[in-house]
């Protein structure tokens, strides 16, 4: 896809747009099913909180992927989608029984990740297989708001809770067909994948019906030319030598399951944003974008980076500037960035927003979710139309009535 490409998308569909190109998702997995092609029987399940455009779960369901999913509502998704039933994982967090009991019946397999919900889920339903996910205490991850495998961690079971987990199988009689961890998020030292995979090897081994071990996910992606990122192909054949050795021991031959997001969809996606306004202040060059953290939040959130382009501008000389939204609080995307002279009416591009870029958005400040497009085969397919002023007021209710011309001389 070229500047020339996305400058008429950005034409066609009005901006700010979220582009995403297929070839890539393609290519990231089919490199990581590569990197474990060692391994006799493998599951990715896409993490469909990256990025859960219908059009981009029927992608990952074309290419062999099961889904992973952490609301009902994703899980009604993935099955609109056309993922079969037991291709879908649900995988929550603090979510109620009730939400659990949903997706069983929907034919989902079930992940649960704390001791109160499996007592109560497997005396109400012994003979629904459950995956059970474990909290190694394990420091993972590039931010605190993203590293989930450590022992002050909201997520998983404790694997010093493994007696009493135990005990809740044994009086339940529930079948335990997986063990699942997931650590963290931009985890970029293989060794914590081979570290903790010895935990989840020695916690498998208290259960004699499983089918599957799931190493969750966290790999980390370039953000910009040259940057580090997981070596998959060291982890692929380092993990697999360890996994095949282990099923051996176990006697049987397990899947490994990933649940990558970001691997397979974030450096498909960028986010195209017009400059509304360049502003020379006494301290900095501000350029302000027709956007801000109402649809890309990740940079205010947890300090990603988003490598910025002007692409109007390509050959242009560099300058510093200040990258900002039109919110009303703060909303830096980037400060004192290299990018190619600016002028108003621009259009930057934002690399890496395949992952939780689109997700993330909200309608602050009313403001519009803007419009995805697929760029598939060399066409511009849209696949989400950018919201309306009828999507803001769709859900709210107009009450007729309710107050009096008095209300103002009668309030106290
Ligand atoms: C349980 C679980 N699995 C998988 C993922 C996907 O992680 P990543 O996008 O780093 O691949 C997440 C992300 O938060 C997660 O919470």
């Amino acid at each position: 896809m070229t500047n020339h490409d996305l400058l008429n998308i950005a034409k066609t569909y009005g901006d700010p747009v979220y582009v995403y190109d297929s070839e890539k998702i393609i290519a990231q997995f089919n490199r990581l099913t590569n990197a474990f092609s060692g391994v006799k029987k493998l599951k990715l399940n896409y993490a469909a909180k990256a990025l859960s455009n219908i059009t981009i779960l029927k992608l990952m369901n074309s290419l062999g992927s099961g889904l992973d999913t952490v609301s009902i509502q994703e899980v009604q998704l993935g099955l609109l989608a056309g993922f079969k039933p037991e291709n879908i994982i649900f995988t929550p967090n603090g979510v109620s029984l009730e939400e659990i009991e949903e997706a069983a019946k929907l034919g989902v397999r079930i992940n649960i990740d704390n001791l109160s919900i499996l007592e109560q889920f497997g005396s109400k339903f012994p003979k629904v297989p459950v995956c059970i996910r474990i909290n190694p205490h394990v420091m993972a991850g590039g931010n605190s708001n993203i590293s989930v495998g450590h022992i002050d961690s909201k997520f998983g079971i404790s694997i010093h809770q493994i007696p009493h987990l135990l005990r809740i199988v044994e009086l339940t009689q529930m079948h335990i067909n997986g063990i699942h961890m997931h650590t963290g998020s931009d985890i970029l030292d293989i060794d914590v994948f081979l570290y903790a995979s010895e935990i989840l090897f020695e916690t498998a081994k208290n259960f004699k019906e499983l089918d599957f071990i799931d190493f969750g996910s966290g790999f980390k992606v370039p953000y910009k030319e040259g940057d580090i990122e997981t070596n998959i192909e060291e982890l692929g054949s380092k993990l697999t030598e360890k996994f095949n050795a282990f099923c051996k021991e176990y006697g049987k031959e397990l899947t490994l399951a990933f649940e990558p997001g970001k691997f397979l969809v974030s450096e498909a996606g960028q986010f195209l944003a017009k400059v509304n306004v360049v502003k020379q202040t006494t301290s900095t060059v501000f350029a302000s974008i027709d956007s801000g953290f109402n649809h890309l939040i990740r940079p205010m959130l947890y300090g990603s980076y988003h490598q910025i382009e002007n692409i109007s501008n390509p050959e242009g000389r560099e300058r510093y500037y200040s990258v900002v939204g039109y919110i009303c609080e703060t909303d830096t995307f980037a400060s004192n960035r290299r990018i190619t002279e600016i002028s108003e009416g621009d259009i930057l591009t934002f690399k890496n927003a395949g992952a939780y870029c689109f997700t993330m958005a909200s309608n602050y400040n009313s403001r519009f979710r803007p419009a995805e497009v697929l760029w598939h085969k060399g066409e511009a397919v849209l696949i989400r139309e950018r919201e309306t002023l009828e999507d803001i007021i769709k859900n709210q209710v107009d009450v007729k009535n309710l107050f009096s011309k008095k209300e103002k001389a009668t309030a106290k």
